[in-house]
C-alpha cells in the first residue's frame, strides 16, 4: 500500500495535518493536492473542530513549492486546470471556520508560501526560508500568491518578492508581517502544544465568530463590516458560552466551554 501523503492527527478537535513527501521537500504534486482536498472536505463536516495546524514532514521543509517536475511538460490548459484545482483547495483551507496555523519548519517557497498565506497565522522556525521564486522558473505564483501576498504584506513588498524571486529568512518574514512568530526549531513543538491548549480551552463558538467577523468583514466596506460584527456579537449572547464565560469571571473560576 502506498504511503499517505497527508497525515492527520486529531487531538480533541485540534487537527494537525502533515504533508508527507519529505524526499521532495513536501512539494505539492497533484496527489498531495487531491489528498489535501479530501482531508479538508472531511474537516468541513467535523462538528467539534477547534483549530487546524498544517506542517511539512521532516526538519528541512514546510513545502518547497508546487512540484516542478510534474509541471514542466504541462500545456497552458493543463497548467490552468492544475492551478485551478490548487486554488480551490487552498480556498477550502482558508474558508475553514476555525483558526488555521501554518507551522513553518524550513523551506516555505512558491506554492508552500501560498499555502501558508491561506492560513490565519504562521509560526516559523528560525531557519525557515520564504519566497515566491516562480519568476526564476519562467512563471508567476499560481496558487494565490499574487493576491494574498499583497493583502498580507502590502503591494510594495509583494512586488519585490514576486518579481525578484529572492528568498527571505524568518526574521525578515516576521518584520514584513508574513509570519506572526519565529522561534528556535527545538522550541517549535512546545509552542504548538501551548497554542493548541490555548485554542482548545477558549469558547469554540466565539472563536469561530471572531474568525468569521474578521474574514467576512475584510471583504466589505467598514459600515457593513461593523454591522456584521454587531450581529455576531449579539449572536454570542444566544449561546451557552457567554453565560458560562461571564459567570466564571464573576465567580472567580475558570470557564468550562
Ligand atoms: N518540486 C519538485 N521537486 C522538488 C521541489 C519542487 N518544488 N523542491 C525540491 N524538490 C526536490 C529536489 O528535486 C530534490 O529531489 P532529488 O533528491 O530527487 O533530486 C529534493 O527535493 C531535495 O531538493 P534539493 O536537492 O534541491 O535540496 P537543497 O537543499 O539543495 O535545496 C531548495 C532546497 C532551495 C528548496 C531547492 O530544492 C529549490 O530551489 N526547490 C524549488 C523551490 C521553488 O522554486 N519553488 C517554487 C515552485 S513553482 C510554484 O510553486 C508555482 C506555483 O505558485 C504554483
Amino acid at each position: 500500500m502506498s504511503e499517505k501523503l497527508i497525515d492527520v492527527v486529531d487531538n480533541a478537535g485540534i487537527v494537525r495535518l502533515t504533508i508527507n513527501r519529505p524526499k521532495a521537500l513536501n512539494a505539492l504534486n497533484s496527489g498531495v493536492l487531491a489528498e489535501l482536498e479530501r482531508v479538508l472536505v472531511d474537516l468541513e463536516g467535523h462538528s467539534d473542530l477547534r483549530a487546524v495546524i498544517i506542517t511539512g514532514a521532516g526538519e528541512k521543509s514546510f513545502v518547497a513549492g508546487a512540484d516542478i517536475a510534474e509541471m514542466r511538460d504541462k500545456t497552458p490548459m493543463q497548467a490552468r486546470e492544475f492551478a485551478r484545482q490548487a486554488l480551490d483547495t487552498v480556498k477550502r483551507l482558508e474558508a475553514l471556520p476555525v483558526p488555521t496555523v501554518a507551522l513553518v519548519n524550513g523551506f516555505c517557497l512558491g506554492g508552500g508560501c501560498e499555502l501558508a498565506l491561506a492560513c490565519d497565522w504562521a509560526v516559523a522556525s528560525d531557519n525557515a526560508i520564504f519566497g515566491q521564486p516562480e519568476v526564476l522558473l519562467g512563471v508567476i505564483p499560481g496558487f494565490g500568491g499574487t493576491q494574498r501576498l499583497p493583502r498580507r504584506v502590502g503591494p510594495a513588498m509583494a512586488i519585490d518578492l514576486c518579481t525578484t524571486g529572492r528568498k527571505i529568512d524568518a526574521q525578515e518574514a516576521l518584520r514584513i508581517g508574513l509570519v506572526n512568530r519565529v522561534m528556535p526549531q527545538a522550541e517549535l513543538e512546545d509552542y504548538v502544544e501551548e497554542l493548541s491548549q490555548q485554542l482548545g480551552s477558549n469558547g469554540p463558538q466565539s472563536v469561530r465568530a471572531a474568525k468569521q467577523a474578521i474574514h467576512d468583514g475584510m471583504d466589505q466596506d467598514l459600515d457593513s463590516a461593523l454591522a456584521l460584527e454587531n450581529a455576531l456579537f449579539a449572536l454570542c449572547f444566544a449561546g451557552d458560552e457567554q453565560p458560562e464565560g461571564m459567570s466564571a469571571f464573576v465567580e472567580k473560576r475558570k470557564p468550562n466551554f
